[in-house]
């Protein structure tokens, strides 16, 4: 099986066939399923509406056979380690396992054992998640064609963010200058070793992608948020910093978006965002991780 762990394992060949295979869907979708018949489980540890709806989507295209696994109805509540869980649904037929989980090294653990299965990541705690980077690259790519010197700045919660990681190695893959920026408090100096840090109106003047970032509250253990409206004015994506963006700029956030606190309330349906796209280009990225998972392009 060819697992999915972060953007980091892959190459910018892997990543380029990736977003090929997507762009495929995207223009084929009316093709026949290819992985018809096989059985996939989808794992959610942690909430999420995208992913694990656009993989659901993604895996009823390709013509999979569907498990949901209800965590709190799951023998995982009797005790049952993630590693047995897995093994247990490898042993009854399941052929992939899609993931989320708040702790990483649960994540990390299963990849020390000789899976029959493969494993394909939706978000590891802080750490990880790929296919968010894939769908990011994807859109910045379908916008903008060729992305060598483009600058993305990552704006807001980054200490907190799994999606500032894998972006990242994927985006710089590519070419693309990422700069951070966001308050000082949610800063990441491991992060900061691979981009800069920017003050804020000046990463908004320079960017040709602005892409912010939800305020993860669930993930501070301490108050370092002083309410919205302090946050939108200092650190969010407010009307008047628009008029400072470049001409041909696009806004992006993976959602969910805290409307009011992060980006204005109007400007998540402005022109210049791409969010809603981002979502609709999660389905085809997932539809290409899937296959990648079954060994690539398999003729139905
Ligand atoms: N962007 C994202 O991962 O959203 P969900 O948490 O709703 O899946």
């Amino acid at each position: 099986p060819t697992h999915l762990i972060d953007t980091i394992d892959l190459s910018k060949t892997e990543l380029e066939e990736i977003l090929e295979r997507a762009a495929y869907w995207e223009a084929n979708l009316d093709q026949p399923q290819p992985l018809q018949g096989k059985f996939v489980a989808n794992l959610f540890f942690e909430p999420s509406t995208r992913t694990r709806f656009s993989f659901e989507v993604a895996e009823k295209r390709l013509g999979m056979q569907v498990l949901n696994f209800q965590t709190a109805v799951s023998s995982t509540t009797k005790g049952e380690s993630l590693i047995d869980t897995v093994k247990t649904l490898e042993a009854i037929g399941v052929e992939a396992i899609v993931i989320r989980h708040r702790e990483p090294q649960e994540i990390k653990e299963l990849f020390n054992h000789s899976l029959q299965c493969a494993v394909i990541n939706a978000g590891a705690g802080k750490w990880a998640h790929p296919t968010q980077a894939l769908l990011d690259l994807y859109t910045i790519k379908k916008y903008f064609g060729n992305c060598q010197g483009l600058c993305v700045a990552i704006v807001g919660d980054i200490s907190h963010s799994r999606v500032v990681r894998s972006n990242l190695w994927s985006l710089r893959a590519f070419g693309i200058d990422v700069i951070l920026s966001g308050p000082p408090s949610m800063r990441d100096l491991e992060c900061e070793q691979l981009a800069p840090y920017v003050p804020m109106d000046e990463a908004i003047r320079q960017a040709d992608v602005v892409m912010m970032l939800r305020v993860q509250l669930e993930r501070h253990d301490q108050q370092l948020f002083q309410g919205a409206d302090d946050y939108l004015s200092q650190y969010g994506l407010t009307t008047e910093r628009l008029q400072v963006m470049k001409p041909e700029s696009i806004i992006m956030h993976p959602a969910p978006v805290n409307r009011g606190v992060e980006i204005a309330h109007d400007l998540v349906e402005h022109p210049k965002s791409k969010i809603f796209e981002q979502m609709s280009n999660g389905v085809f990225i997932r539809m290409a991780v899937l296959e990648r998972a079954f060994g690539g392009i398999i003729n139905a």
